[in-house]
């Protein structure tokens, strides 16, 4: 009321100075807003409490410098979701075969309802930010993950915090981050975590490692026969197809797409998919595109010297494994963000924001767990359990450092990987050769974050029984262990920039696992079922594990040991195996 009478009073007296009186008027009501919420909001939100922190500066970055104090900061807020508990219920339900809901996945409002956080939880924290002169954005469709951008200085009063720059001397990458950060007592509960804070950002990402050059392998229709000697030295789609029994035959339902995640600036070029599909598929129209969705500002250049190696292997063994199924390119770029994890959220909520989602997503991206802060791998989590309750399957490649990580590195004990720790996803490893070994890369091993989802118990008990005493301390026997399954990682043939390449990594492995399910959806909308969703329920129950080629032989070595021997049944570097077709059709009941 009073501030009221102050601004009409100075618009009234000053009807002839309109223009400084204009701006007076504001200032007046600036002044005035940030004097009332001072005395009224503030003292609610003084006292600060240390709401995460981390030990030590994770291995491999350096402090650099205090970050500048006008450094603009673009940061997220994840509010308290209400009900998770509730959500996994419902989504072990519909994904558990033999439940009276298996398949009646949820749609987009039903999902929210149990994210969305309570309306006291959304008005203290903006009451918090409006008194600090903040106005946040909603970025989620459930309304948990606010934005807003302010400098440095700014953020370190807010948060308590000590924002610095650090430098990763390897990639010469900086990463403003500040090793512990504060929120205001009246808002525990009501806030999950602030990102980015204290979670730093894995600068590899990781990546297929490529190989020489490679002349081309003539392709045949294999489907059903012996499988070619060629194939051991050279995987073609082809290979594949013999291997595992894929069909050739195209799939017929539009409905259901097969989205594949794209990041840092890879770029999926339409001119090198159609030379493999002419090289390698010439059964299916060279013409077959893909669709593009871009987020963050993300583009796909077509210039074919920008051509990601990364992004042509995943919409290459998309495309070509998954024949005729619609396939989407979700190319997430980097504004509001200086690292990848900000577009692990986004993408999903995009797909979340949809109301007919893709089946199936296939990411070849991921970090060391150690490196995430166990809020923000528990939201990223949370956002994947929402998307499976949805009723879609979520792959990610396992990593390429075996026990070591993501990429092979110097460690005492093992280093999981994110988000293969995380249960409501479908973790996949590498396998190598006819008769399929592990490969020697393939990630895998136990969460340090995530305890063991109880679908995997018995097939992980016994593995650890099997294993004795070997790699005793070096990793964590309670946790979440991964991968799930496998598939073909290594001389795998991409085109990129017009040359046929051989790369390796599992970064292979999950675009044609994802496409295999793909193909499984494509014959289940066809016969009017429910896509498959949230994999692992399935996978680890006795009709799944026995559609699925056990690998028995191999290891993934890391940390100076020989790391986890590969055995009969689950095992953490090939998972309960790579995939039949033909059995996994009937395992569905197709
Ligand atoms: C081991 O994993 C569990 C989750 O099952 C976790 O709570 C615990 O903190 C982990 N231990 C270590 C040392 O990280």
């Amino acid at each position: 009321m009073k501030l009221a009478n102050q601004i009409g009073r100075l618009f009234r007296v000053g009807h002839y100075w309109t223009g400084f009186l204009y701006y007076a008027m504001v200032s007046a009501f600036l002044y005035f807003a940030t004097f009332i919420a001072a005395a009224s909001a503030s003292p609610a939100f003084r006292n600060l409490l240390v709401h995460e922190q981390r030990d030590s500066i994770p291995d491999g970055f350096v402090k650099t410098a205090a970050a500048p104090a006008d450094r603009v900061l673009n940061l997220r807020i994840a509010l308290a979701q209400t009900d998770m508990a509730g959500l996994e219920k419902a989504l072990f339900d519909v994904s558990t075969p033999g439940n009276a809901l298996y398949g009646q996945h949820l749609s987009k409002e039903e999902v929210e309802s149990f994210v969305a956080p309570s309306s006291e939880s959304v008005s203290l924290v903006n009451e918090w930010l409006s008194s600090n002169g903040i106005t946040a954005q909603t970025i989620s469709p459930a309304g948990d993950w606010l934005q807003f951008s302010i400098p440095a200085s700014k953020a370190n009063t807010l948060l308590d915090a000590d924002f610095t720059v650090f430098t990763h001397p390897d990639t010469g990458k900086q990463f403003v981050r500040t090793l512990s950060y504060s929120i205001p007592a009246a808002l525990k509960g009501h806030v999950d975590l602030v990102h980015p804070t204290t979670t730093f950002d894995n600068p590899f990402v990781h990546l297929p490692f490529v190989s020489t050059p490679k002349a081309e392998i003539a392709p045949s229709n294999l489907e059903g026969r012996a499988v070619p000697a060629s194939c051991a030295t050279t995987v073609t789609p082809a290979c594949l197809q013999a291997l595992y029994g894929i069909p050739t035959t195209k799939a017929t339902q539009s409905s259901n797409v097969l989205g594949v995640s794209g990041f840092i600036d890879q770029f999926a070029n339409q001119a090198d998919l159609t030379t493999f599909l002419k090289n390698l598929r010439p059964d299916l129209a060279s013409t077959t595109k893909f669709t593009l969705e871009e987020i963050d500002g993300g583009q796909n250049s077509q210039t074919a010297s920008q051509a990601g190696v990364e992004a042509n292997l995943d919409i290459q063994y998309t495309v070509g494994i998954a024949s005729g199924v619609p396939n989407v390119f979700i190319s997430v770029g980097d504004n509001f963000q200086d690292g990848a994890l900000e577009g692990f959220l986004d993408i999903i909520n995009l797909l979340l924001g949809q109301s007919n989602p893709p089946h199936v997503l296939t990411t070849s991206y991921g970090q060391n767990e150690n490196t995430i802060s166990r809020a923000l791998a528990n939201q990223l989590c949370n956002a994947y359990m929402q998307l499976g309750a949805r009723g879609t399957s979520i792959l990610f490649a396992s990593g390429d450092g075996g026990v070591s990580g993501s990429q092979s590195a110097r460690c005492t004990t093992f280093v999981p990987t994110f988000p293969s720790g995380c249960p409501f996803m479908t973790s996949v490893g590498a396998t190598t050769g006819i008769t399929e070994t592990s490969a020697t890369f393939s990630s895998g091993g136990f969460s340090n974050f995530f305890g063991r989802p109880s679908y995997q118990s018995t097939a992980v008990s016994s593995y650890l029984t099997a294993l004795g005493s070997t790699n005793a301390g070096k990793f964590n026997t309670s946790g979440r262990a991964f991968p799930d399954v496998s598939a073909q990682g290594q001389n795998v043939e991409i085109v990129v920039g017009g040359r046929t390449e051989s790369v390796a990594g599992t970064s292979c492995s999950s675009p044609i696992f994802a496409s295999v399910i793909a193909l499984l959806n494509d014959q289940l909308v066809a016969a009017g079922k429910s896509p498959l969703g949230f994999l692992n329920p399935f996978l680890y129950s006795a009709a799944g594990a026995a559609a699925l080629n056990d690998v028995t032989t191999g290891s993934n070595p890391g940390c100076n040991t020989n790391g986890f021997p590969a055995k009969a049944g689950w095992d953490p570097v090939t998972g309960l195996g790579t995939p039949n077709f033909a059995k996994l059709k009937t395992a569905i009941g197709l």
